[in-house]
């Protein structure tokens, strides 16, 4: 399973980027409304952050049409690549997003659907061209269970040969991204704050300690390097 950011803050996701193997950014508008930044400025300065990375955007139209017109735009401010290969359109998984989705898809714009709550949702996204598709995790297993319904997007994009990735998403603990990662989900997109949590464990900073003091009463402060030296 690959990473991304979500996040809609330039300075934490530079601090993610230089230190976790993130893919690109993923925004969508409960991030961005929380920020409360400049919506233009901000986006621009992420794009500058992540380069050639991939980076999502949700629009907030309602019907088919003006979805379109939104993604087109959104696509010509955002994205340095000449192809447009660096921006998703997020939409949602309505009738509307769907017309919408097949549009684009055969324009060659890339489209995420997101607010995925099943895996019917979802296969009906990849059929309608999605590149991408975001099952809500932790929402969904507030109600019932979010990893099957991974579990069984996966197996039907498997089983039915298609070339969609899911992008899961909305997580509240390690587990859920664990979990994900193993019933097949191609993607997740995780908040600046969750990179650390992944890497984290106590036993490995008592590893550490174990090694620095052994260390220490063999060789005081001299490094390996230095002592290749002498
Ligand atoms: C999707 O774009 C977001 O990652 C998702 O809505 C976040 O979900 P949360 O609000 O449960 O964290």
């Amino acid at each position: 399973m690959r990473f991304l950011i979500d996040s809609f803050s330039p300075e934490e996701i530079k601090k993610v980027l230089e230190y976790y193997p993130a893919e690109g950014v993923t925004t969508n508008p409960a991030i961005i409304s929380r920020e409360r930044r400049p919506l233009k400025a901000t986006l621009l300065e992420i794009r500058e952050l992540i380069g050639e990375k991939m980076l999502h955007v949700q629009t907030m139209q309602k019907e088919s049409g003006a979805m379109v017109d939104e993604a087109l735009k959104l696509r010509d401010e955002l994205s340095v690549t000449p192809d447009g290969h660096d921006f998703f359109i997020k939409l949602p998984a309505v009738p509307e997003g769907l017309k919408a989705c097949a549009y684009l898809s055969k324009k060659g714009v890339n489209v995420t659907m997101t607010a995925i709550f099943t895996p019917m949702q979802a296969l009906l996204s990849a059929r309608c061209g999605a590149r991408f598709v975001a099952p809500y995790v932790n929402k969904l297993d507030d109600v019932g269970d979010g990893e099957a319904c991974v579990e069984k997007t996966a197996r039907l994009f498997e089983a039915h040969k298609l070339d969609t990735k899911i992008l899961s998403a909305s997580f509240r603990n390690v587990s859920q991204v664990t979990r994900v990662a193993l019933s097949g989900s191609h993607y997740c997109t995780l908040p600046p704050a969750f990179f650390e949590k992944l890497i984290y464990h106590p036993m490995t900073e008592n590893a550490l300690t174990g090694f620095e003091s052994d260390w220490l009463s063999a060789y005081g402060n001299k490094t390996p390097s230095e002592l290749m030296e002498e």
